[in-house]
């Protein structure tokens, strides 16, 4: 058992976080999964990784919180949103999720800073950054997105635009034995 070094609010913010990290996961598995219904076959791979990096972002606030000394609760996850119209949709439905996301980390950056709980207030740097780039991920995947779709008519410039994304680079890899 180890000595509890975060306040009870602290525990209780990042608890949350871990909890919204999954739902974030939730968020990308149902859009990939919406994705392959639509024929979306490489937004749907990029897609369903992005949402293996979110439960990766789940599992840094078990541990953190356990090694802190602190008890993670396991709770419920929040459906996800219902299926967006189009892709122009979940684009921006995903790049809203991501900011909300960021000022929710916010939020625990700034109880951190003001009970100067400096360790959590490290442990929060890692995920400041990481939300700039899923930000950024987000928001280049709309730019490719309005990029491609500005040819009235003619469907070539989506097609590649999907074919692209399967091979995607980003932090998450996928367990071997799924196959996307
Ligand atoms: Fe873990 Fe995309 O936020």
């Amino acid at each position: 058992m180890k000595t509890k070094r975060i306040s009870d609010k602290v525990e209780k913010a990042l608890n949350d976080q871990m909890t919204r990290e999954a739902y974030q996961a939730q968020v990308y598995l149902s859009y990939a999964s919406w994705a392959e219904c639509n024929s979306y076959a490489g937004i749907a791979t990029f897609l369903y990784k992005h949402a293996h990096e979110e439960r990766e972002h789940m599992f840094k606030f078990i541990k953190y919180i356990n090694d802190r000394g602190g008890k993670t609760k396991i709770e419920a996850i929040k459906a996800p949103p219902a299926d967006p119209k189009d892709m122009e949709e979940c684009l921006k439905n995903v790049l809203k999720h991501e900011i909300d996301n960021s000022a929710a980390i916010d939020a625990i950056v700034n109880l951190a800073h003001e009970e100067k709980d400096w360790a959590t207030f490290n442990f929060g740097q890692w995920f400041v950054k990481e939300q700039i780039e899923e930000e950024s991920l987000a928001n280049d995947l709309l730019d490719k997105f309005s990029l491609a779709s500005k040819v009235v008519g003619n469907n070539a410039n989506l097609y590649e635009m999907d074919k692209d994304l399967s091979s995607a680079p980003q932090g998450a890899t996928i367990p071997q034995e799924e196959k996307f």
